[in-house]
């Protein structure tokens, strides 16, 4: 059986008080919590989150990383200073990060794979535009990026990564994709992972749907086969929400 997980990604929201007096109100509420439960958070509030949510099971999450340990990489933070804060997740290729700021699939490759090296797990999106979608090319869109963004992923490995299946034209739109539409492309990820890992492996993978969820479909989403949990930005920001969220 797969362990739901559902991870707020707060993109660039909030501020360390705010943060933190966010998962002051949350943490009891969602201490009973059946799936794990993330929040996805902007770099300088990782530390003031990770200390908030000591002794809790909520999980904290970066939003990027670099893949190198260091160097002269202006602006980046690596991998070593999740560590040090002991950031449990990281967001890599979410499809703002490839749209704004150039990211690929190679270096999203990249990227997992120094996660996992580091003992982060990482939370890869994937997912089609809308012109991909009109075109019929929504299979081989998201196969190309799970095939690229895993490239020398080892089996042993792979039961620690995240998948979130975006489709770029139901991010913060209010549009979803159909509860059974999105189970039809996850279905399609997951044949490739067994292509890729064999039936075990594939099956122990948590693959996440993203793309206006909120409390009112989040349920709808979770009951699908294929999905095992929900990326969630606009309505993760509210307490209320983000609790209702966690306890669909
Ligand atoms: P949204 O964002 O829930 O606001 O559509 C999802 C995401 O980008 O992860």
């Amino acid at each position: 059986m797969r362990k739901p997980i559902i991870a707020g990604n707060w993109k660039m929201h909030k501020t360390t008080k705010e943060a933190v007096d966010f998962v002051n109100t949350i943490k009891d509420q969602v201490k009973d919590a059946t799936v794990d439960v993330v929040i996805c958070a902007p770099a300088l509030l990782l530390p003031a989150l990770k200390e908030a949510a000591k002794g809790t099971n909520i999980s904290i999450a970066a939003q990027n990383m670099h893949y190198e340990e260091s160097g002269a990489f202006t602006g980046e933070i690596s991998p070593l200073m999740l560590n040090d804060l002991g950031v449990e997740y990281c967001v890599l290729g979410h499809s703002e990060r490839r749209q704004y700021f150039n990211e690929t699939n190679e270096s999203v490759n990249k990227k997992v794979l120094s996660a996992l090296s580091h003992g982060i797990l990482p939370i890869m999106c994937i997912g089609e535009t809308l012109e991909e979608r009109e075109e019929g090319k929504t299979n081989d869109v998201v196969n190309e990026q799970v095939k690229a963004g895993l490239k020398d992923v080892a089996a042993n490995e792979m039961e620690k990564v995240v998948l979130a299946y975006e489709p770029i034209w139901a991010i913060g739109t209010g549009k979803t994709a159909t509860p059974n539409e999105a189970n039809e492309v996850i279905s399609e990820i997951r044949n490739t992972l067994v292509k890729l890992y064999g039936e075990e492996i594939a099956n122990k993978v948590r693959i996440q749907y993203g793309g206006s969820v909120k409390p009112a479909n989040v349920s709808e989403i979770m009951s699908q086969s294929d999905i095992d949990g929900a990326l969630v930005g606009g309505a993760s920001l509210k307490t209320d929400d983000y609790v209702a969220l966690v306890k669909y």
